[in-house]
């Protein structure tokens, strides 16, 4: 489930070239794409890390202490929609983050854009991955998988209404799995 190495690379490298500091990580699993992007904040960066399931983590955290990362992550075992809801009710994470990382349910991806705008300030970035879904949306239905299908069309919906949304630019980069990067404007 975790993201492959040259997708990491290239989420690093973003963290870089922004000079982030404050970042969110939607659907952690056991921490692949976490330590990619812990290792490339500065010493005192931090990173709000969500997921429902914590004993995944539990198997990576071994790895992120040894990498010396520990103290940059603010792990929230929670769904992620309630615990961003309750970010937004506290007024001091509006609009503060530089970069958002998003790998989790996929027909939640509308509801996380919502809230992560809110949250992501204006010129910061909200990257969503699995945006090409093994390449099935580029494909007609009868040609893809039935077990695909599904999210196959979250993600064809969530992709259109990326492509529309006046609040961002975005470029979906054919990386891994597919990644739409997107870009506060206001
Ligand atoms: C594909 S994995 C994440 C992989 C990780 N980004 C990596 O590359 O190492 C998806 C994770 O999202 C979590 N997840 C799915 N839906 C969620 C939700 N609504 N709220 C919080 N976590 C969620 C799952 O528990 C799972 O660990």
């Amino acid at each position: 489930m975790s993201v492959p190495v040259d997708e990491g690379q290239f989420l690093s490298m973003l963290v870089k070239i922004m000079n982030a500091k404050r970042t969110l990580e939607i659907g952690v699993f056991t921490g692949y794409s976490l330590l990619s992007t812990a290792l490339a904040l500065p010493d005192d960066g931090q990173i709000t890390a969500i997921d429902l399931d914590q004993e995944a983590y539990e198997v990576g955290l071994p790895f992120i202490r040894q990498a010396g990362m520990e103290h940059k992550i603010n792990f929230i075992k929670s769904n992620a929609i309630s615990a961003l809801s309750e970010m937004l009710n506290n007024d001091k994470d509006r609009s503060e983050f530089d970069m958002a990382f998003v790998d989790a349910d996929k027909c939640s991806y509308k509801q996380f854009h919502e809230q992560l705008l809110k949250l992501v300030k204006v010129g910061g970035i909200i990257a969503y991955d699995n945006t090409l879904w093994y390449g099935s949306v580029a494909q007609k239905e009868e040609a893809v998988p039935e077990h695909l299908r599904e999210t196959r069309k979250a993600i064809m919906e969530i992709n259109e209404y990326l492509a529309c949304d006046p609040r961002v630019d975005i470029s979906q980069v054919s990386i891994g799995d597919g990644v739409t990067v997107c870009r506060r404007l206001y």
